[in-house]
């Protein structure tokens, strides 16, 4: 289906199905950067299958102009519909970039054979909203050696590398690098402006950025303009870092960007799931040099995608997502047009 905004006068007459509304309700529970929600998900008519598109104009301009973060949020979207449509008792058949004209349809999902959830599936479907983006300092408690053992199996069952970065020299040079990517931000008033405006009720929470950006050795995002009036941490919490792991990929298409979407979300609510929470520190992977740097020294030639803290977060915040009707085309409109 090609999908745009159509006028609200045209009218469908079928209703969405219930699938596709829970589907739609998954894919929605998503990371997405700066809580963006770069997607539009459509059905096919009478619950044959889902689809998955970007929706180009909300990504990041500034941030994320090439959209490669936009298309791994919707990657992660998709993975939540995967393991939706596991819930409902069916295989998920996936068919990627399905019309090559068409680089916004990122999927179409279709239901396949009958088969029952299995445990480790509806442990990830329950964890779906109990996962958070996480900011500031962790807890105490490590995350254990064996969990991320396990995360790193997740990743790779989707295609990806999970990359723990635990030796002092690497942990640095990563730190120092996240610095300059966040340095540079802040000291572009456009690109300043960009992170800013994406804290409040619909998008970032507030509340969710109460430490401040640099109170751990990874420089968080600046969502408040703590920079812009000098303000400085009140501590520095070294030891509340977490493990410290870059996701990467074999190549650096749109089908990896859509690969290491589905790896990241299988990890978080893997971890969610164990209740580790992960907090990102993508700002390096938004500028190319650098970009280049994380490639060359810490993830063997890989193609970094997303960095990340894990740990136990002692509080997590929800974050609001746009309604169902607003996302959810039927008949290429959106369900809240229908009469
Ligand atoms: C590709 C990608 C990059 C992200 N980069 C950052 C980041 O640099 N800093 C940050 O605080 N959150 C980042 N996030 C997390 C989002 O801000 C978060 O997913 C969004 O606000 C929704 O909140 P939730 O994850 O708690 O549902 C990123 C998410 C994705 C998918």
């Amino acid at each position: 289906m090609s999908v745009s905004y159509v006028s609200p006068g045209r009218v469908s007459r079928v209703s969405p199905g219930h699938a596709a509304l829970h589907l739609a309700r998954a894919a929605s529970l998503a990371p997405s950067p700066h809580n963006s929600q770069p997607w539009l998900f459509a059905e096919e008519g009478h619950d044959h299958g889902f689809e998955v598109h970007l929706q180009g104009g909300r990504r990041m301009i500034l941030t994320d102009p090439g959209g490669r973060e936009a298309v791994i949020a919707c990657g992660a979207a998709l993975f939540n519909v995967r393991i939706a449509v596991r819930g409902l008792g069916f295989q998920p058949v996936v068919d990627l970039l399905p019309e090559p004209g068409n680089s916004g349809f990122l999927a179409r999902v279709g239901y396949g054979t009958h088969a029952p959830a299995t445990p480790e599936e509806t442990l990830l479907a329950r964890a779906m909203p109990r996962r958070h983006t996480h900011r500031g300092p962790f807890g105490p408690d490590p995350v254990p050696d064996a969990l991320l053992d396990d995360l790193s199996a997740q990743a790779w069952t989707e295609g990806a590398v999970l990359q723990v970065i635990d030796e002092p020299e690497k942990l640095r040079l990563l730190a120092d690098l996240v610095r300059t990517a966040e340095d540079l931000q802040r000291a572009d008033p456009r690109q300043a402006a960009e992170i800013i405006r994406s804290a409040g009720p619909d998008g970032v929470p507030v509340g969710a950025c109460r430490h401040h950006p640099d109170a751990t050795p990874l420089a968080g995002r600046d969502y408040l303009g703590f920079a812009q009036y000098c303000i400085r941490p009140r501590r520095r919490w070294a030891g509340r870092t977490g493990t410290v792991a870059v996701l990467a990929t074999p190549y650096d298409s749109r089908t990896d960007w859509l690969r290491a979407g589905q790896a990241l979300q299988r990890v978080l609510l893997h971890a969610a799931a164990h209740d580790v929470m992960a907090a990102f520190h993508t700002q390096p992977l938004e500028l190319p040099s650098l970009r280049a740097e994380i490639r060359t020294h810490l993830v063997g030639g890989r193609f970094p995608q997303v960095v990340l803290r894990l740990g136990r977060a002692p509080h997590t915040w929800g974050t609001r997502r746009r309604p169902h009707a607003e996302v959810l085309l039927h008949d290429g409109v959106p369900v809240r047009w229908r009469r």
